[in-house]
């Protein structure tokens, strides 16, 4: 029995439910919800799901080079990473994840604006 987050928190069921929070309230934000405007959320909710599972140890893999893509046209803000990431705690912490796991977790993920961010925004403001 391998002591993964996602063995510990049973799995799909949980991470489906978080999923699904998650994205309710980022629709519910009006800075985020425009980004989402034409997006097939079905299709959206089960990418999301495996990669939240794959980061949880889960029967997935992370495939980094779909999220570089998936995210290069959006020209997402850092602000708006940011929000996204205050959003993913708070889900997890009202779905009973511990501080400990959900810090764990969000290491992970924040290490990722490289990824998602547009890369326009990270580059150091020139002087
Ligand atoms: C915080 C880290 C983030 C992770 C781990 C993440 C994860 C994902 C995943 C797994 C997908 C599906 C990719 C695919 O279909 O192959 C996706 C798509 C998407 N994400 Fe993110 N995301 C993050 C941040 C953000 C942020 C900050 C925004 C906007 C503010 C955003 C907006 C979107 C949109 C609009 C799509 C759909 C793209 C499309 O289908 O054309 N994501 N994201």
């Amino acid at each position: 029995m391998s002591d993964t987050l996602w063995d510990r928190y049973g799995g799909y069921s949980f991470v489906a439910k978080a999923v699904d929070d998650f994205y309710a309230r980022v629709l519910l934000s009006r800075e985020l919800a425009p980004y989402f405007a034409d997006i097939n959320m079905e299709r959206l909710i089960e990418h999301q799901i495996e990669t939240i599972g794959a980061v949880m140890g889960g029967p997935f893999d992370l495939n980094v080079a779909a999220l570089r893509r998936a995210h290069a046209r959006l020209k997402i803000k850092q602000r708006h990473f940011n929000e996204v990431a205050d959003i993913l705690t708070a889900t997890l912490d009202d779905n009973g994840m511990s501080k400990a796991d959900r810090d764990a977790l969000l290491t992970v993920v924040a290490s990722t604006p490289d990824v998602i961010v547009d890369p326009a925004e990270l580059r150091p403001a020139s002087s």
